[in-house]
């Protein structure tokens, strides 16, 4: 994000989904209900209507497969946009396991198979909204992040929560320059994890995630730009204290902690009032809170959004 926004997107050729681990994606399968699960009050007379305002799909087009899974910010492979998905092969994504620690009751060493078992997943499609003012509209497959927390029974002191990034310089060579001080951490407030929009993700297009896409976990938060969703995590830390994210360390005053999406506030060195949707020729206004303002602006009633940025 240093570098100069380039919105070209490089005719690349798409893996064939063949490649992917058929013995891994049968597994989420099994695991996955892949059927869309729309929440249609009882009393809409329209499910049209009712599919409208869901908060778990969108009126918006689908991202084409080819641009979810080529066009990747994914630092630890690569800075340009078409690295990660000729890179992300060398990720080995098992075993894995994901540390669950902190201010919780029950902390846990959580194996990925077990991890993929532990609650219905759904398909959920999501605006995802970089801070590069470009946007996608991508099918992804999780369960709500609040169902693992709630495994591990966090403690009174649990206020924030910090997600920390796979730290191997071999299988990442990102990680070899010091383009960000590794390994990725990001963070979310209590209440913005255990919100029912953080999915815990691990697939998309019903299919596994892709090494670049964040395999063989990670975190979507569709209301902040896309780097508040980390990918290929390996620990999860509730703490009292606020987590110093790897944007934070890099441009405190371009990256807040916050980082909602919200078009009223620039980034300093540029406009986020307008994106452009991956594919598209003309521009769109952003949406505040990337279109869930519904759904989460109380989450910060009563706080400066341009001080809380
Ligand atoms: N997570 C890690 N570990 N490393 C990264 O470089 N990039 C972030 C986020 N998560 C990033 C990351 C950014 S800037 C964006 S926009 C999204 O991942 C991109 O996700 P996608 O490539 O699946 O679209």
């Amino acid at each position: 994000m240093k570098k100069p926004i380039d919105m070209r997107i490089q005719p690349s050729e798409i893996t064939p989904r063949e490649l992917y681990d058929r013995r891994h994606f049968i597994q989420l399968a099994v695991g996955a209900s892949l059927t869309a699960l729309f929440p249609v009050p009882a009393f809409a007379g329209d499910a049209m209507d009712a599919a409208k305002t869901s908060v778990y799909t969108l009126p918006d087009e689908k991202t084409p497969f080819k641009d979810i899974t080529h066009y990747n910010n994914f630092y630890e492979f690569s800075t340009d946009k078409e690295g990660p998905a000729e890179l992300a092969h060398t990720l080995k994504t098992r075993p894995w396991t994901v540390t669950v620690e902190g201010e919780v009751h029950k902390p846990k060493i959580f194996d990925i198979e077990e991890l993929l078992k532990l609650a219905a997943m759904e398909e959920r499609i999501y605006r995802l909204r970089c801070v590069e003012a470009w946007s996608m509209v991508i099918p992804w497959i999780g369960y709500p992040l609040s169902e693992l927390i709630k495994q591990v029974e966090p403690t009174g002191n649990a206020k924030f929560v910090e997600f920390t990034t796979l730290y191997d310089p071999m299988q990442m060579p990102g990680q070899r320059s010091s383009v960000l001080e590794w390994p990725y951490v990001e963070g979310l407030r209590i209440d913005e994890a255990m919100h029912p929009l953080t999915l815990l993700t691990f697939g998309l297009y019903g299919q596994v995630l892709p090494n670049q896409n964040g395999a063989p976990i990670r975190i979507t938060v569709p209301w902040k730009y896309g780097f508040k969703s980390p990918k290929s995590i390996v620990k999860i830390r509730l703490t009292e204290q606020q987590p110093v994210s790897a944007w934070m360390k890099a441009g405190p005053e371009e990256y807040g902690f916050y980082s909602n999406v919200n078009p009223d506030i620039d980034h300093p060195r540029w406009s986020q009032a307008k994106e452009r949707r991956v594919g598209d020729f003309f521009k769109r206004p952003t949406l505040p809170f990337n279109g869930y303002a519904e759904q989460v602006a109380h989450l910060y009633a009563g706080m400066d959004l341009k001080k809380h940025f």
